[in-house]
């Protein structure tokens, strides 16, 4: 089989790993893939967000399935042009994308069919955010810009005057640009933060391993928010009493939600979820797997990924039965110098003895036999282990074996689920 990836981080490095593990896949193609994909399969610089280039090689090269990873092809649409040229897809159409493409679309859909969230308002103009957040007492404040905003569209306002400037500079200067055109303006909830990816076809909703992501750039959940700089899975927070309440109180409800809008859902469906004192709530809905929670959840995988995708796309995911190993993974992401903001690119990256780990490419690019940072995330280094501690320990002793000029990680991913664990 030939198949086609779109996108190039780390988390397709990781679909692309998972979906060589079946070895009817003979050809992979990645737009654009980077330095490390380049070595697992053939990368085109067609940018994820050029949906008729994507189209045209695909057809072109023939391919028998694409996988669509990043959130920017979903929600443009990308699915629905490449089924319409007769290439089966894994990932939501259009319609079902608007899930993580507009968040005021979401917290409706929540509010319609009693999925519970934070409590929000929306606003339109400037003016009347302005008018509402000046009426506020309750700090902080959450301001949300509706569309996507490469994961930054939200702010925390600790007082009244940082929620004026937050909504003056998505509303007015439009920092992310039209996405701000709308504010969801909500409450602020409290509680440990779990990510559950699931694979539904939008009638059968399979949750996958949970994970905890550390979106914060320094040690002790400080510094700038990020994509992303390690994540451990399971999330121990996440009981099975837990995982109950989520099933009957939102999984399944979302999915019954879409379907009565005519937004079937078909593909990875994030729930971004905080375990609140009045029980769990949606933080986030993704219309994708998670950077760099697939990094955690997908080597734990035990069915084969093309499979479960090819059942997700034809709806009959309720015959393949989906199972992940009991073990523990953790994934350490190894960022440029200056991540999130400034960083330089172009340093070369040494690997030595990283046996017992998986590498991730994120942003890396391979020229004259060199492999070069080109990204601020650069790679994810993934271990598993019969138990979180071990994993943990696994993963930083591999990232001893990698370094380039201005290596910029943090030392405790899974140090607050430790905690947990060790209460238990
Ligand atoms: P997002 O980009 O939507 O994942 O949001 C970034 C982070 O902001 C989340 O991971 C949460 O930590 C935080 N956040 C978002 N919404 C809320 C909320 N209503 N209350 C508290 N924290 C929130
Ligand atoms: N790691 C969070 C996300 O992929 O949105």
């Amino acid at each position: 089989m030939k198949i086609l990836v779109v996108g190039g981080g780390g988390r397709e490095h990781a679909i692309i790993k998972k979906l060589r593990e079946n070895l009817e896949v003979r050809e992979v193609y990645a737009l654009p893939g980077n330095g490390g994909i380049s070595l697992e399969a053939v990368c085109k610089p067609i940018g994820a967000k050029e949906l008729e280039k994507i189209r045209d090689f695909a057809v072109s090269k023939a391919v028998d399935f694409a996988v669509v990873a990043p959130d920017d092809p979903l929600v443009l649409g990308c699915v629905d042009i490449l089924e319409a040229a007769g290439i089966p897809c894994f990932g939501p159409g259009k319609a079902a994308a608007i899930i993580e493409g507009s968040k005021v679309f979401a917290k409706w859909l929540m509010k319609k069919y009693g999925i519970p969230t934070a409590s929000y308002e929306v606003f339109g103009s400037a003016e009347e955010a302005v008018k509402y957040a000046e009426s506020c007492e309750t700090f902080p404040m959450v301001i949300k810009a509706d569309g996507l905003a490469l994961g930054k569209g939200v702010i925390i306002a600790e007082t009244k005057a940082e929620a004026l400037d937050a909504i003056r500079s998505i509303m007015l200067d439009r920092v992310f640009g039209e996405s701000g055109s709308r504010v969801v303006i909500e409450e602020f909830l409290t509680g440990p933060e779990v990510t559950v990816l699931s694979f539904t076809d939008g009638k059968t909703i399979v949750p996958m391993v949970s994970s905890m992501d550390h979106k914060r750039a320094l040690d002790g959940d400080k510094g700038l928010n990020t994509g992303g700089m390690g994540t451990i899975a399971p999330n121990p927070f996440y009981t099975k009493e837990v995982a109950q309440r989520c099933m009957e109180e939102i999984f399944l409800p979302t999915i019954r939600a879409m379907n009565a809008e005519g937004r079937t859902f078909k593909g990875c469906l994030y729930f971004g979820l905080m375990l609140t004192e009045k029980g769990p709530k949606v933080i986030e809905y993704n219309c994708r797997f998670g950077d760099p929670e697939a990094q955690v959840v997908l080597p734990l995988l035990e069915t084969d990924l093309l499979t479960i995708m090819r059942a997700v796309r034809d709806g009959t995911l309720d015959k393949v039965d989906v199972r992940f190993s009991s073990k523990s993974a953790c994934c350490v992401i190894m960022a440029s110098g200056g991540y999130p903001q400034e960083y330089e690119k172009g340093k070369e990256i040494t690997f030595s003895d990283v046996k017992d780990a998986i590498i991730y490419h994120a942003g890396t690019k391979l020229e004259n036999g060199k492999m070069l940072t080109n990204g601020g995330r650069v790679l994810g280094i993934t271990a598993t282990a019969d138990s979180l501690p071990e994993a943990i320990k696994k993963a930083y002793e591999a990232v001893e074996g990698v370094s380039f000029e201005g290596a910029h990680y943090r030392r405790d991913i899974g140090a607050r689920a430790l905690q947990i664990l060790n209460q238990k």
